[in-house]
């Protein structure tokens, strides 16, 4: 790999004229990357042996203020099934529009999410589909309180396509396919995922069961989807995440089951998935995602830990290593079964080549560093006046505490080859 300095990106600009006017929002965790992999090994405990932090198991409370009330006529909700559950028991706000600092806490709080990762993903929700003025974003469509949208006038997560929604999910239904309808669980796909544990004694949808579906997911779409889309950070970063974060945190974390158990119950739960009972149908009620009674979180501690950045490069690792198409971004040119996969080299100017990403600081290093390079591209052209800046000292001022220095920065962009791909559309990413 090509190591270059820090110096001369837009972000190193930015940096010099506003770092010493900003604090660190999340203090005590800079440099993530350098110090994750290291840290997180000897945490985890890969040899077996019992780490010395205690384990605390946690269950989440579901009755009183946090009881589940299904949303109301203009409340908010999109296709992120974490993201509505929390808002259906009042761990967010009920309306579905959500502060950056507070969904972060939030994230961590409901499911262990760790600091540095859940202020990552509230940032971007934030910057490329909220309102960087009260900091908001909606957790569905639009909300007309959101006073200084951005792009596409604060669409919200479900308005986000090829940004933060994104094609070949787990259950939900490409954009181009389903006229826009990303919101719905689409019932064939679920049924797939459930099939994958159908004879299984104890079934757990464990990491590698959904590599298995991931297999899946993207074939689907591939010959499904004429336009489908698989960009450097929707597909590779985000619609990954999205098959890590399930097993990694919509399960049952106890002392029975240290590394969690995902049962069918608990998954159907968190997507709204309602099994008729005499003749086994399934069907969706959209925005009634809810958190199982008796659920324990991801634990602080133990052998796990928090869900951060490390532990998700990790799992994606463990996904790409079995299946490395994952590894290539692309997309359908106008056909189905017209896939064509580029090494991410090609975009990122030979600094993040694909393979590169198998191992763990350097896939940790693009994960930051891509964020750097693709949220001003992404802003440039659909930003009003002065909000850019807002914007852009939001995002240096959040991230760069986490990024090591020595990661290397990306100093070429180049989407030329994506651009032509149908499913690319304004800016995909
Ligand atoms: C883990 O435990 C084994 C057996 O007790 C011991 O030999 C080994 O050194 C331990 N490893 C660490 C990293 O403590
Ligand atoms: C989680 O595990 C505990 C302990 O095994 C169990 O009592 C509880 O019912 C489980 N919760 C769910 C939602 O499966
Ligand atoms: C991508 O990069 C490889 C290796 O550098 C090169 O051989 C190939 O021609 C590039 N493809 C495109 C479309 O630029």
């Amino acid at each position: 790999m090509k190591w270059i300095s820090f110096h001369s990106s837009l972000a190193y600009a930015i940096l010099v004229v506003h770092t010493a006017s900003f604090p660190q929002l999340v203090a005590g965790t800079p440099f993530i990357a350098k110090n994750a992999l290291k840290s997180w090994l000897q945490k985890r405990g890969d040899d077996g042996n019992a780490t010395s932090e205690a384990v605390r198991y946690i269950r989440i409370d579901v009755s009183g203020e946090h009881a589940w009330r299904p949303p109301g006529a203009n409340d908010k909700r999109g296709p992120c099934p974490a993201l509505n559950a929390m808002a259906n028991h009042g761990y967010l706000p009920r309306n579905g529009v959500v502060n950056m600092l507070t969904g972060s806490s939030m994230f961590g709080k409901v499911f262990g999410m760790a600091g540095e990762l859940s202020l990552t993903l509230a940032l971007y929700a934030t910057l490329l589909s909220g309102d960087v003025l009260s900091l908001s974003f909606s957790i569905g469509g639009p909300h007309p309180g959101l006073l200084s949208p951005l792009l596409g006038g604060g669409n919200g997560l479900s308005g986000s396509h090829n940004k933060f929604e994104t094609d070949s999910s787990v259950t939900h239904g490409d954009f181009f396919l389903f006229k826009g309808d990303v919101n719905s669980v689409q019932l064939p796909k679920f049924k797939k995922l459930l099939e994958l544990q159908e004879d299984k004694k104890k079934p757990n949808f464990d990491l590698d069961v959904l590599t298995e579906h991931r297999k899946f997911t993207l074939q689907d779409s591939i010959s499904t989807n004429p336009q489908f889309f698989y960009g450097p950070f929707s597909g590779l970063l985000v619609s990954n995440a999205g098959h890590c974060f399930i097993p990694g945190m919509f399960a049952n974390f106890t002392q029975d089951n240290p590394k969690g158990l995902l049962t069918k119950e608990i998954l159907m739960s968190f997507f709204a998935v309602y099994e008729d009972q005499d003749t086994g149908r399934l069907t969706h009620k959209r925005g009634h995602e809810r958190i199982p009674e008796n659920w324990y979180r991801r634990p602080p501690g133990g052998l796990l830990g928090d869900y951060g950045t490390t532990v998700f490069a990790q799992d994606l690792i463990r996904m790409a290593s079995k299946y490395p198409q994952l590894l290539k971004v692309g997309g359908n040119t106008g056909r189905v079964n017209s896939f064509v996969g580029f090494d991410l080299g090609n975009i990122t100017g030979g600094i993040y080549n694909s393979l590169d990403l198998l191992n763990l600081q350097s896939l940790v290093c693009f994960i930051f560093r891509v964020l750097l390079v693709i949220v001003p591209d992404t802003l440039q052209g659909g930003l009003l006046g002065g909000l850019i800046k807002v914007a852009l000292n939001l995002l240096t001022k959040t991230l760069l505490p986490l990024v090591d220095p020595k990661c290397p920065g990306i100093q070429q962009w180049n989407t030329k080859i994506l651009e032509g791909m149908p499913g690319y559309g304004k800016k995909g990413v």
